[in-house]
Order: C-alpha cells, then structure tokens, then sequence
C-alpha cells in the first residue's frame, strides 16, 4: 500500500494563518502515532475564508478539512483523518465546494493541487505539453497560435498578447528579452503571487515559450519586493528548472537557449508601469518612458522587449497544450478565455475565482462572495486597482468584460475586486485616490504631479463644505485635464475612482441637508 500524504498550503495566505504550525503539529502527531505519511507542501486553492484547508489522498480523490489551527490536528487524527474520517472540520472533496466548482480553472488547473516544487507531478498534471507543443510547432506558428486564442494583458491594459509577440519577433536585433511584470501593485490583488508561489513551473514555461516565439534567449522576472515567499518559491523552481534542462543553453535539447534571472522591486507603484519598470531593471529610478517607441521594438536596454504580466504569461502554456480555439471558447465578445478573478476587501467569501469572461459584477459579490464579511449591505465595489472605478449596486449586472466595463467609465484592470459595505465614506475614498496618485507619481508630466495634490486640496474644501458647487466642478475640470494631458495611465485614470464617487455617491460630498443649507 502506498504511503498516505497529506497536502498543506505553504501559500503566504495560508501561513499568515498558521499552516507551519499546522504542518508541525501534523509531523509531531505522526511521529507520537509511528504513522508514515508523507506531508506535501502545495500552494493554495484560494479559498481563503478556509486556510488553513488540508487535504488528504483517498485512493485518488481529495478530501478537504479546513480551517484548521494546529490544536485541531490531534482531533482530527483520532477522527480518523487519513481515512477521509468525519469530523466538524471535513469539507468534503474540494471540487464540490460551490465557490470551486463554479470555476473554470483553466490557468490555475494546477494551483493548491500539486507539489508546487517537483517537475515529475508538475508533468503528471500536463505540465510541460504547451512547450513541448511549441517546439514542434515552431516561432512563427507559436505566436499565431497565441494570437488566435485571444489572449489579452491581464496586467491591466487588456492588449493582444499575440500581437506584442509578433511586433517583437519582427524586430530585428542581437538580443531580445523577455520581462515577466510580477509588481502586482493593485489593490485586492494576488493571483500573480498564488501562481508565483503555488505553480511556479507554469510562469517558467510560460516565460520560455515566450522567448522561444520572439526569439529572446534571455528573460527576467520583476517581483515586489513584499513577496518574499513568491521570490523564495519561484527562485528555487528556476533551479530546478535548470538542473532538468527545461532552462539553458538547449531548452529540452533544442538549439533553442533561454534562462530567467529574478530581479526584486523596491516598493513603487510606478514601477508596475511597463517602462517605468524596465527603467528600474536598468539600475535607474522607475521613471515612466514616453512611447513610441514601444518596449516591443526598443526595451530592456534598447533591446526589443516583450513586457508581460505573470498571468498573461502563465495562460499561455495551456493554449499551446490545448489549442487557440480551446481557450477562445470561453469568454465573451473580445475578451476571450478565463480571467482569475480576486475578491478582496469587505467580502465573506474572499478568494481567487477563476472564470471565463462574462460572468457580473453582482454575481461575483453576492452570490460566489456571499456579500460583506461585516454582514452589513454592500455599498460599493472598486474593480481594477486603485485606479479603479467604483461601481455602485446599481451597475451590478456589469459583466466582467473589458468592452464592457470601459462602456460604464471603468475598467478590469489586473482583477481586484474590492468590496465596501454601507459605512464607507466616500468622499474620503475620492480623496485618498487623488492622495495615492500624488504619493506615487514619477514626477515626470504636470498634470500628475501637481494636479492630484491639488486634487486632494479640492475634495478637502468640498467635504468642509466650502463654495460647494463652485469645487466639485473644479474638481471635475481637474479630472479632465489629468485624463487627457497626463502622460501614463497613473494620472490619466486616477479620474476614475474620483469621478465614479462623484457620479454615484454624491451624498458623501457635503449633500447633507445642513451643509446644503448653509451655502
Ligand atoms: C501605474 C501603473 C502600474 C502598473 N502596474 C502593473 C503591475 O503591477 N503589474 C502588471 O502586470 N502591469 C502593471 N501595469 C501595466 C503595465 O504597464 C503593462 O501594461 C503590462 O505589464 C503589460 O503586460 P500584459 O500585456 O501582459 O498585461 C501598470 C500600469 C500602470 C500605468
Ligand atoms: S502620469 Fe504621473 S506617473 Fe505617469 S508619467 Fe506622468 S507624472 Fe509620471
């Protein structure tokens, strides 16, 4: 008979909750008992209103129990754990929890399932065929096959990934790289750290068929800085990945040579901004680049550059192993495959949800996030980053579609959704977007640097209800020259969580009957 596992997460959403602890207390139950189990650490299924959720190996099938604290182990192994044995704490198979089942995990199939360090089950579940597939196919059919799937930038700006590919394989130059965005600086956001952490080795394929397509030998990895576990994982599949020939100067025994170096970020929102990044990558401050001329054609030192975002590139191993029309077929209008959804902020059910494209906005919150963890009603949701609008309960049937949500004055950004319940000011959330943009502008263009300190200015007289009228226009004149005359998306979208507040929530500026009164 072979030897039971038990699975723990070591995602650092888990551990901010003890599964090290949990996972001592197992090795300590274990070994009091003369049990010989074998303890697997994997990422997480992101259900984290569960961690730290377990899971043993029942001939084949999963059983989950979650969320455990380390004082529940020894309960749990008289309950007859590893025999998938009741007890208050068993959820059942993980796949049939309604907040997984609901999902379309297509770029996450593997995330919380699999030893997120060993290639042997990384290729037991699929890993691997996407670039097998791309070497057979070769560049040229690689990045068409990329193309047709439609896979847009998860990172926020929502362009055709294939088409980045093709612009800079058409460039011609000595060196091309490859540079993987894993800043994740948006608000409510982590799926860029859960695949860091929980299946590293699908960013890694990922990234080599990425330099295989454009003809880049050479690859870097951006990560925050504030990921220490994601840099401590991803650093020690590189190694692995090397040592199986997966990464060097023969990729698979290839003539194809690709190699990934990881370098750490200092902390900047700035810095997620693509040329503000490869700015911060040559050793200089992260300082935004103007465009043209496109990374795709002068980059990483001069050099032709794809820049793309960890989940972009991570969705790209499956269209390759499953084909372009398989991931097109999911999704709606143009934008095409799954998104991995985060639902943050004040929700119960608060996770990574991965679905296809279409799926509302009111769905998403009431429904699969069971509304506020507060228990109070939900007054506002922020989707797409602190550049995000805010969407009242009103625009709730909003699909989650770029086309979409633009029509509506907002945007899906990298996927955060952040929830408010009914005792969120937001006059004082307007202010702290106009605040947020003055603390991390670069500096470089006017409107940005100078408009959103007086934006700040201008929302305080507001909400002391000073020449009322007078300010929320300018206020809203403000917005339209930072929306049009700024240089990045920085300034030109801050406008939108500022105008969205106004727009839906005018109460929450100084409407009160007393302050009305008084003017
Ligand atoms: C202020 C600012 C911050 C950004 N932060 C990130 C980030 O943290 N991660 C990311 O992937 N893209 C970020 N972006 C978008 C990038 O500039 C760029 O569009 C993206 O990395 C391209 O990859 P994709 O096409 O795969 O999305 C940011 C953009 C702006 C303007
Ligand atoms: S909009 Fe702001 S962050 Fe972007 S270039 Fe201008 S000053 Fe820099």
């Amino acid at each position: 008979m072979s030897r039971p596992r038990i699975f723990v997460p070591h995602d650092a959403g888990a551990l901010a909750v003890g599964s090290d602890d949990v996972e001592r207390a197992i090795v300590v139950t274990l070994r009091r008992r003369g049990i010989d189990a074998e303890i697997v650490r994997t990422g997480s299924r992101g259900l984290f209103w569960l961690e730290p959720m377990i899971e043993i190996d029942l001939r084949g099938e999963r059983i989950a129990y979650g969320p455990i604290a380390a004082s529940d182990v020894e309960a749990l192994f008289d309950a007859d754990l590893l025999d998938g044995g009741a007890h208050p704490l068993r959820l059942g198979r993980p796949e049939e929890i309604p907040f997984l089942k609901r999902q379309t995990r297509l770029t996450f199939a593997r995330c919380g399932l699999v030893d997120r360090l060993s290639v042997a089950d990384y290729r037991a579940h699929g890993g691997f065929k996407g670039l097998d597939r791309a070497l057979s196919l070769g560049p040229a059919e690689t990045i068409e096959e990329v193309v047709r799937s439609g896979l847009r930038g998860r990172g926020g700006a929502g362009f055709p990934t294939g088409i980045k590919w093709r612009t800079t394989a058409q460039a011609a130059a000595p060196q091309k790289y490859i540079v993987c965005n894993a800043d994740e600086g948006d608000s409510g956001t982590f799926s860029d750290r859960m695949i860091m952490e929980g299946d590293p080795f699908v960013l890694i394929e990922g990234m080599t068929i990425a330099g295989i397509a454009v003809g880049a030998t050479k690859g870097f990895i951006y990560i925050r800085s504030e990921y220490p576990h994601a840099i401590e994982v991803f650093g020690r599949a590189l190694k692995i990945a090397r040592a199986e020939r997966y990464l060097g100067p023969q990729v698979c025994g290839s003539t194809h040579a690709f190699d990934i170096e990881i370098r750490i970020g200092a902390g900047a929102y700035i810095c997620g901004e693509e040329t503000a990044l490869l700015e911060s990558l040559e050793g200089k401050r992260g300082m935004v680049r103007a465009k043209p001329p496109l990374p795709a054609h002068h980059g990483l030192f001069g050099q032709p550059t794809v820049v793309n975002n960890v989940i972009s590139l991570a969705s790209v191993p499956i269209i390759l192993a499953e084909g372009a029309a398989f991931y097109a077929g999911f999704g709606m209008g143009r934008s095409r495959g799954t998104m991995p959804i985060q639902l943050a902020g004040n929700i119960k059910h608060g996770g990574l949800f991965e679905a296809g494209f279409g799926v509302t906005l009111g769905e998403l919150v009431d429904d699969i996030g069971g509304g506020t963890a507060s228990g109070r009603p939900v007054r506002a949701v922020q989707v797409g980053g602190p550049l995000g609008a805010y969407f009242p309960r009103a625009l709730f049937d909003t699909p989650f579609d770029y086309e979409a949500f633009a029509a509506r004055d907002g945007l899906i950004g990298h996927g955060g959704v952040v929830v408010f319940d009914d005792t969120v000011d937001m006059a004082r959330q307007a202010r702290f977007a106009m605040e947020f943009c003055a603390i991390e502008s670069c500096g470089k263009c006017t409107p940005c640097r100078i408009g959103s300190t007086r934006g700040v200015e201008v929302i305080d007289r507001i909400a002391r209800g000073e020449n009322r009228q007078a300010n929320l226009a300018l206020v809203e004149d403000l917005c339209a020259t930072m929306k049009f005359g700024s240089l990045c998306a920085l300034g030109g979208f801050t406008p939108y969580p500022v105008l969205s507040a106004l727009k839906h929530f005018p109460e929450d500026f100084g409407a009160q009957p007393d302050r009305a009164a008084a003017e």
